[in-house]
């Protein structure tokens, strides 16, 4: 079994992503052949600043890394390092009706929030789509706002298998991460880039500190019981601290006697112990740029020799070679 997921390199990560995204991935690794590529070719359709697409590249391979993704169990790659996939989506667009990519919302949401409207950004789920079936991948783990692009590519392998033959392609299955829970942000919203709302898990302590100390709090005085239902810093606290931890914080919030700022400086101390070893990692990372280019490079070796067996096939198939 062969699972497969692009992660877009959009800046520093948020404890978002990290219980949304990266911990799922990292648990995957132990199951079966994992490809995790950091997707550049898709950045591109939001940025068009090369520093800043350079540097997020950079600091997304050393965040996951950090986090624990094993390239002794995993390939890690640069999309881009594997041009072939741009081959494929051509291919692929040839049999794509446009009705197919007029109805993805996340094209017309991208818009409406201010990305501007280009070929690439409306082609997304091809290029997407080519990125799943270059490599044969079984399984694509992605959160629910990337369902309708794993439909678009399962209707162009039928689309593909129909007209050139049953075996070009091979039929992925999502993994839809439903279970996992929206993670708030300092607001009360789910924490996202967009909102302005997050708690990253990489910077420094002291305005690390300053952002838990900001989430936003009700205005019940410090003696009265404390509402638990819906409250950030519980949700928050239940996903760093110990189980125990978690029922003394509930206990306190419940008998009343004391204040918001207590139960941030809890969370704080939980939040800053949780992320400690994936901090020391990073540095180690970020001391050692070579290491992590030779990471890159040796995944982009091995997922190219995938991605060349693929397309030999299709090439065949379509009547290009
Ligand atoms: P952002 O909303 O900050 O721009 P992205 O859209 O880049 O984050 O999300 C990257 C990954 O992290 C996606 O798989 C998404 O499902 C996950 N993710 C982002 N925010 C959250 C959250 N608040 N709770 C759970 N998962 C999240
Ligand atoms: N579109 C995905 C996102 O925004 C990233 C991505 C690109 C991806 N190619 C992929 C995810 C292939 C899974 C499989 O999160």
């Amino acid at each position: 079994m062969r699972t497969l997921t692009g992660l877009q390199p959009s800046g520093r990560v948020h404890v978002g992503n990290y219980f949304g995204a990266m911990e799922p991935a990292v648990q995957l690794q132990e199951e079966g052949e994992a490809y995790y590529f950091i997707a550049d070719y898709h950045a591109m359709t939001s940025t068009h600043d090369p520093a800043e697409l350079r540097q997020n590249v950079r600091d997304m391979a050393i965040d996951f890394l950090a986090c624990g993704l094993d390239p002794e169990k995993a390939l890690f790659f640069r999309q881009s390092a594997v041009p072939e996939v741009n081959e494929l989506a051509w291919i692929l667009s040839t049999v794509c009706p446009m009705g197919l990519l007029d109805r993805c919302h996340s094209y017309k949401d991208k818009v409406a929030k201010g990305i501007a409207a280009s070929h690439a950004l409306f082609a997304y789920p091809v290029l997407m789509a080519a990125d799943i079936l270059l490599y044969d991948s079984n399984v694509v783990p992605v959160g629910d706002d990337q369902k309708q692009h794993l439909e678009v590519t399962r209707d162009l392998v039928i689309k593909i298998n129909g007209r050139f033959g049953p075996e070009t392609l091979v039929m992925p299955e999502p993994r839809i991460r439903e279970g996992v829970a929206k993670v708030p942000g300092l607001d009360g919203q789910k924490m996202s880039k967009s909102y302005n709302n997050t708690l990253p898990i990489f910077g420094d302590e002291k305005p690390l500190r300053k952002t838990v100390m900001r989430i936003v709090t009700d205005s019940t005085p410090v003696e009265e019981p404390k509402a638990t239902e819906g409250s950030v810093i519980l949700d928050l606290y239940r996903l760093m601290a110990s189980e125990s931890d978690h029922a003394a914080m509930v206990a306190d919030y419940q008998s009343g006697g004391m204040g918001y700022g207590d139960f941030k400086k809890r969370l704080w101390e939980a939040y800053w112990e949780y992320f400690a070893p994936m901090r020391e990692k990073r540095a180690a990372l970020v001391a050692d740029p070579g290491y992590v280019e030779s990471v890159l490079a040796a995944g982009a070796a091995k997922a190219r020799e995938t991605a060349e067996a693929t397309l030999t096939r299709v090439r065949k198939a379509v009547g290009l070679r």
